[in-house]
């Protein structure tokens, strides 16, 4: 199976505009990988490169050991999956999976057996003798997927393939695609907006942002070690809270004063800024769960958090998420937001303690936005 490797890829269409900016990926053969970024970052024109749709300006993209870049796309061994997907209305869904290997000329039989094979997997059996208008969108959409996988292509490009779904349909296809990539064990390369998806399916999520590819890593390194403020910001839900800060090397203690709060740092926290940061305004970063309050710092034994990390907050509003609360509150005249335990009773107006969980912070550079912990993090990363 064929890795992809994308060298020093841009794009600047007719009109002059660049829309990628020198991406350099690996993408190992199997893996899950999966595109983030706000709308108009280059996610689906990359895509359309990889996929041979969309001229390559320059850079090469190697598929195994084969220069890519002049291939027609049929000729790269892929598929793809579109976020508006196209069947064709007067053919039956068996019709519409067939295709593809009909017009390639396998025989009747062999095109039979593995329409139903897939059908089973897409769970579509049941239905392979209607037209498309008289399924639901989740099936419609599985038979896009069916149509893009009975080649059995070695790697499968979707983009946003689930957005016209609605939450509950996405969550159900979501499980499926995870489920289908495990059995087929070809490699997703998926473009998505959605946060769950890029955390629950991808083996390793690359974070654009005006063209340029600003972190690769595994969902769980880009939620705890982000590079910088834009990842930061971008990869968790609700977002990671920002909040102007500065640092006070004392002799023994290293403190943070976050407006008329202060903040001690721990023993490891304190060893870091005093290794690596000289300036002392930054950003600090504070994930609503690393706001604790009273009830989840019992139950998550938090004696070390005392006094020092603690400071009052006046919530603004509340929000009942099924079994978390989201508390809102302003902190130095910026809106910031924590997870609070359900039996967290706060209403609006009231006033309450909270602990910041020091270790989990994130500082940032005022200036580049780069987060300065960044480095001792993936050490400690490595190391554990
Ligand atoms: N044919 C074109 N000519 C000029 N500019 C284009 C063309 N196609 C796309 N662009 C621009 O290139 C940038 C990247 O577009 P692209 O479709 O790759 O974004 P995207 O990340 O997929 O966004 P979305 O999440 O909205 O789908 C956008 O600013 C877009 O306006
Ligand atoms: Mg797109």
């Amino acid at each position: 199976m064929a890795e992809i490797v994308l060298k020093n890829i841009s794009k600047v269409y007719e009109n002059g505009f660049q829309a990628v900016k020198n991406v350099n990926l690996e993408i190992k053969p199997k893996e899950f990988i999966i595109f983030v970024g706000p709308s108009g970052c280059g996610k689906s024109t990359t895509l359309r490169m990889i996929a041979g749709l969309e001229e390559i300006t320059s850079g090469e993209l190697w598929i195994g050991d084969v220069l890519a870049n002049f291939l027609e796309p049929r000729e790269r061994e892929l598929s793809m999956v579109f976020q508006n997907y196209a069947l064709y209305p007067n053919m039956s869904v068996y019709k519409n999976i067939a295709f593809s290997l009909e017009i390639r000329g396998v025989g009747k039989a062999e095109t039979d057996r593995k329409v139903r094979e897939v059908a089973d997997l897409l769970g579509l059996s049941q239905v392979l003798d209607r037209r498309p208008k008289d399924l639901s969108g989740g099936q419609r959409q599985r038979v896009a997927i069916g149509n893009a996988i009975i080649r059995n292509p070695e790697i499968l490009l979707m983009d946003e393939p689930l957005s016209n779904l609605d939450a509950k349909l996405r969550g159900q296809m979501r499980v499926e695609l995870a489920k289908l990539h495990k059995k087929l064990g070809n490699t997703i390369i998926y473009v998505t907006h959605d946060q769950t998806e890029a955390m629950t399916l991808g083996t390793r999520i690359v974070v654009m942002n005006q063209g340029e590819i600003q972190q690769v890593d595994s969902p769980n390194r880009l939620y705890e070690n982000p590079v910088n403020q834009f990842v930061a910001g971008f990869i968790g839900s609700p977002a990671m809270n920002f909040l102007e800060c500065t640092i006070d090397h004392e002799d023994k203690s290293v403190d943070l004063h976050i407006g008329q709060d202060t903040i001690s740092c721990n023993d490891t926290i304190a060893a870091w800024i005093r290794q690596t940061i000289s300036e002392t305004k930054v950003i600090a970063g504070i994930r609503p769960e690393a706001f604790l309050d009273e009830y989840r710092k019992n139950k998550q034994h938090r004696e070390e958090l005392t006094e020092k990390q603690k400071l009052y907050v006046t919530v603004t509003h509340r929000e009942l998420l099924g079994n978390e609360v989201i508390l809102y509150f302003d902190l130095c005249g910026k809106g910031c937001c924590m997870k609070a335990s359900v039996e967290n009773e706060t209403k609006a107006g009231d006033t309450i303690p909270v602990w910041v969980d020091v270790a989990k912070i994130c500082l940032f550079d005022r200036d580049n936005g780069k987060n300065l912990f960044y480095e001792k993090r993936k050490l400690e990363g490595n190391e554990n």
